[in-house]
């Protein structure tokens, strides 16, 4: 019989010249939809302590920056080296100190239980390990964190199995479009 080969992909950031579009894009879209209607729906408040995984150009770090106040802090991730200098940039125009950024295609460095919410937006898709980063998601978010996840390439099932897959989160509401999902205590990783 005939073995069959599994590959995982690995993530691969995408052009500079597709970013810079893919950028432009959301400067518009934030135009019309201001990101700060999606951040009031991930139950984000003053002082939490934010990671915001595949940030893109910053529409959400920038409005979480400004919810969570300066006794709050925000790490804004992403893949693509582009976007780490495009939320720099737009915080320190806007005098934001409260937000670190992360180049990564997973892991965060963070630590263990520090996070109170991690917003996921328009990135699940994007993810070619996704089981490996809800993992991830779930080593940083304290007891009772959560993780919020809007992707409109995804339909709803297939949003709730890839990150309930593992048994590491339940989902808590379905606000608007965001799904909200908490951290399960004490369980054990199911193989996805
Ligand atoms: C469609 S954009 C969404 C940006 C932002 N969340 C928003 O909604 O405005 C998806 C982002 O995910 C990033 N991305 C893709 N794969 C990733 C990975 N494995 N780890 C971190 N970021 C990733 C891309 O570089 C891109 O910036």
């Amino acid at each position: 019989m005939m073995k069959k080969h599994v590959e995982k992909r690995r993530d691969k950031a995408q052009s500079n010249i597709d970013f810079r579009i893919m950028s432009f894009c959301f400067s518009i879209r934030d135009n019309f939809k201001n990101p700060m209607d999606k951040i009031e729906k991930t139950g984000i408040k003053s002082g939490d302590w934010v990671l915001d995984y595949g940030c893109g150009s910053g529409s959400y770090s920038i409005v979480a920056a400004e919810m969570v106040g300066s006794t709050g802090k925000v790490f804004s991730a992403d893949i693509h080296p582009l976007a780490i200098k495009k939320v720099s940039k737009k915080a320190s125009k806007k005098s934001i100190t409260n937000i670190d950024t992360i180049l990564t295609n997973c892991n965060t460095d963070l630590e263990d239980n520090s996070i109170d919410v991690v917003i996921c937006f328009d990135t699940l898709h994007a993810l070619g390990n996704f089981s490996e980063n809800v993992i991830e998601f779930y080593r940083i978010l304290k007891s009772g964190g959560t993780l919020s996840v809007d992707d409109h390439h995804s339909e709803e099932n297939e949003i709730i199995s890839k990150i309930q897959g593992n048994g590491l989160f339940r989902l808590l509401d379905k606000n608007d479009k965001i799904y909200n999902f908490i951290k399960i205590e004490n369980t054990k990783l199911r193989e996805g």
